[in-house]
């Protein structure tokens, strides 16, 4: 039985290729598996570089997300650089690919289509055709009669990436499954279908907005965390190639509820803009959190309270990332904590600044994680100054990096330091000068000890960034 048949792999599953002589790993080429680089560029900074020979790889994502888009411009790039590329249509048909392969305006000489929905036909094509690369659109859809089960079943499923894996390991074809995600959000067939890959792939996006995100959950041959960025337009997915500027594009510099931080998508920072409005409520307070952790913004919302003195928690508040961006690292605490609370009071924060820090339930800033490449990014996007915990490390330190010829930066940012959130709210998110205290930096401190009860903001400080500046908070509110 020849190594590498739909038999032969059967029976030896994914190990069909395995040896009984082991080798000095020092005599084993490292260079013997080269990614084979995808030319889409997000794809390939996600993959670490490429799809790997004898690879597996798992996309998921909901329907219409643009997974089958980024396979077909995948494979047409593939091809064009000499790869033999097979598309298993399992949901489709050749003429549907065909079609839209036409609306992508890719040339896709090179790509071979397959409409089939059982195992045997599609592990025969893989042998007749030896592709370099193979798509199984979708794993689901493809059942083996083998199996008792009824199509899509977990046994199905599993059965199938089962023969599938093996067979393109033995073969060193580099085999790409697409799979369904559930309501849950999880991969069809309970992370049966994660442990049988080497890499797995979330492609993520609202699909009323053109943004997509591309993210390497596992990955056994390259960087995890790492997350490619695309936007769909009339003639499919093109790279975002400066994520910070088309998240900040739009901004209302000067807003109050507006805050700007720099998160990391993988190894890349990347600004973005957390949305705070915060409103009278009726009788139940409202919370609509998007593009955040809800947990977390409910803890931030206690922290605000009892640590700052900015009563929010009887309020309504609305918290987002604007333009679809997301932000779940705690280094953007800092960031809802001030936007929220300059939704409160009315009053915007400097428009170039920064926010970088995890609150504590103390009310204490903690530090972040790779500061210097996030200040950089911020610095050449032209923001001025960065307000970061006091423990950060000193100031040269944490600068900016210079420019890719050596200079320095023109720009680099002014830091502002606080050891704690109220003191961070009252470096930034002034009270209007009529009234303003002595020490500004611990006025909120002081309007929590001497409030009699909830100290509310007047009706005008939700007036949008229009609005006159309003007098300092008066006890009982409105
Ligand atoms: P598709 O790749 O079929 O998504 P999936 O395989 O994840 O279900 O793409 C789905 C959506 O993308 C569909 O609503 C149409 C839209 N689309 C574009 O906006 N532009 C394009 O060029 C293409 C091919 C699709
Ligand atoms: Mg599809």
């Amino acid at each position: 039985m020849p190594a590498g048949s739909p038999d032969a792999n059967r029976q030896g599953g994914r190990r069909a290729a395995s040896s009984t002589q082991a080798v000095a790993l020092q005599d084993v080429s490292a260079s013997a598996a080269c990614p084979r680089p995808t030319g889409i560029g997000e794809l390939d900074r996600v993959l670490g570089g490429g799809l790997l020979p004898g690879s597996a790889t798992l996309i998921g994502g909901e329907p219409g997300t643009g997974k089958s888009t980024l396979l077909l411009q995948a494979m047409a790039a593939l091809a064009s650089s000499g790869s033999k590329c097979l598309l298993v249509a399992a949901e489709e048909a050749a003429h549907q690919v065909r079609r839209r392969a036409q609306r992508l305006g890719a040339d896709v000489a090179g790509v071979f289509v397959l409409e089939a929905t059982v195992l045997p036909a599609v592990e025969e094509a893989i042998c007749n055709l030896a592709p370099d690369v193979v798509v199984v659109d979708s794993v689901q859809a493809v059942s083996d009669p083998a199996i008792s089960s009824p199509p899509g079943s977990l046994a199905q499923v599993r059965g199938c990436a089962q023969a599938l894996v093996g067979l393109a390991k033995a073969r060193g074809t580099a085999l790409v499954l697409v799979g369904h995600v559930n309501k849950e959000g999880a991969l069809a067939g309970p992370r049966v279908l994660e442990h049988l890959v080497d890499t797995v792939l979330t492609f993520e996006g609202d699909r009323y907005l053109a943004l997509r995100a591309l993210r390497a959950v596992k990955h056994r041959f390259g960087p995890t965390g790492e997350t490619g960025l695309f936007e769909m337009g009339e003639h499919g997915l093109s790279s975002v190639a400066d994520p910070s500027a088309l998240f900040l594009g739009d901004r209302l510099k000067g807003a109050p509820g507006s805050a700007v931080t720099v998160t990391l998508e993988g190894h890349r920072p990347v600004l973005v803009e957390v949305q705070a409005l915060v409103g009278r409520a009726a009788a139940v307070p409202r919370r609509s959190v998007t593009g955040l952790d809800p947990n977390r913004v409910a803890l931030l919302v206690a922290v605000l309270d009892r640590r700052a003195g900015v009563r929010v928690s009887d309020r309504d508040i609305y918290v987002s990332v604007a333009g679809g961006a997301r932000a779940y690292e705690p280094a953007a605490d800092l960031a809802i904590c001030l936007a929220l609370a300059s939704s409160f009071f009315g009053t915007a924060l400097p428009p170039e600044m920064v926010a970088l820090g995890e609150v504590g339930l103390g009310g204490e800033l903690r530090q972040v994680t790779a500061l210097t490449r996030r200040l950089t990014e911020a610095s050449r996007l032209g923001f001025r100054s960065a307000l970061v915990p006091a423990s950060t490390a000193s100031e040269r330190n944490c600068q900016p990096r210079a420019g890719p010829s050596g200079a320095p930066r023109p720009s680099s940012l002014h830091l502002q330091h606080a050891a704690a959130l109220a003191e961070a709210v009252g470096c930034v998110v002034r009270p209007p000068a009529p009234l303003q205290r002595p020490s500004a930096a611990h006025e909120p401190a002081r309007h929590e000890l001497t409030s009699a009860g909830a100290r509310t903001p007047e009706r005008g400080h939700d007036r949008g960034p229009y609005a006159r500046r309003p007098r300092w908070p008066a006890a009982g509110g409105p």
